[in-house]
């Protein structure tokens, strides 16, 4: 497992997402508990940090599938694989995912 930054946590608000390019993560700000998830959806290739946030879920921009932003499953379709989520780590004012390099 490695550690891998994502923003200072002042830049990442309440109702905020950061993303992350290698690998593709985003990290959102849901009234303040941070929940990583893998930024591609499983349905196609759309940017799930670009999607309209619900409460605890996220709405796909390309064909509107959600996903619960703490589980990563697929809540509506036409996505039906979950997608991966991620450990949020706060270390010394800045915003860490945990990655599994040997994935
Ligand atoms: S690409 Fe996300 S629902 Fe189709």
């Amino acid at each position: 497992m490695a550690l891998q930054k994502v923003c200072l946590i002042s830049e990442l608000e309440p109702g905020e997402v950061r993303r992350i390019d290698s690998p593709p993560i985003a990290v959102f700000n849901v009234e303040g508990a941070l929940l990583a998830i893998s930024d591609i959806c499983t349905h196609a290739e759309a940017s799930l940090s670009e999607g309209q946030v619900d409460g605890q879920t996220v709405e796909c921009p390309l064909h509107g599938a959600c996903f619960d932003l703490r589980t990563g499953e697929a809540l509506t379709p036409p996505a039906t694989e979950p997608v991966q989520t991620f450990a949020v780590v706060l270390q010394d004012d800045n915003v860490y995912v945990q990655v599994d390099e040997s994935r």
